[in-house]
């Protein structure tokens, strides 16, 4: 009778046919010219640092001195909110898409979620703690107006509106439109919005 828990003593398993030829082919293709060509490869490669530590970062702020230490990485708005307590720009989409975390650096509209806080040494960072809020200021605009909801996106809204008046204090409807692209409101606030740069506009004239 046969043995059936018996093992087959000779030939290979189509299981031992694969694993000997992954290994084969493996091994064919990390050695001989195919090394030499790696090692090339790495030789030519730039050396990266990793700076693990902190560094003391100074940043001026709505017209503040402000300094504190953090990792190399951290971006503008993890350092604003975490760090300096300048909690204005908001985090939503975090992916520079939204712009709920939009600054004002050197007079330009920045994402400030993928923007690093160290390469904003030496310039001039607003956020929107310092505008104006009276009869004459963005804010008072976006209130007037019902230019907010749910208010997550409203800042980098304000923002937006302040750094275009900024620049351009007259602006007609398609610039503001223009100025405020790079914002989302999922609340659908547009028409308030834009009702409020103007208005904005309007009353900065009569100031
Ligand atoms: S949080 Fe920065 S763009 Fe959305
Ligand atoms: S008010 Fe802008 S997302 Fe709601």
């Amino acid at each position: 009778m046969a043995d059936l828990d018996q093992k087959p003593k000779v030939g290979a398993s189509r299981r031992d046919f694969l694993r000997g030829s992954g290994i084969a082919a493996a091994t064919a293709v990390i050695t001989g010219p195919a090394v030499a060509s790696l090692d090339e490869a790495k030789a030519a490669e730039p050396e990266y640092k990793v700076v693990a530590d902190t560094v003391t970062l100074k940043l001026q702020v709505n017209g503040k001195e402000l300094s504190t230490e953090i990792e190399p990485r951290c971006t503008l708005l993890d350092t604003l909110r975490n760090r300096l307590d300048v909690t204005g720009p908001k985090r939503v989409c975090d992916r520079a898409s939204c712009g709920a975390c939009t600054v004002i650096i050197d007079g330009a509209t920045v994402y400030s979620c993928t923007t690093l806080a160290i390469a904003c040494q030496g310039k001039k960072v607003e956020t929107v703690e310092s505008f104006d809020t009276g009869p004459t200021g963005v804010p008072h605009a976006f209130v007037q107006h019902d230019g907010l909801m749910c208010g997550y996106c409203t800042p980098g809204f304000v923002t937006a509106c302040k750094s275009l008046l900024d620049r351009n204090p007259n602006p007609t409807l398609d610039e503001v439109r223009k100025g405020v692209d790079g914002n989302i409101c999922r609340c659908g606030t547009y028409i308030g919005v834009l009702e409020a740069a103007l208005a904005a506009a309007k009353a900065m004239k009569g100031a």
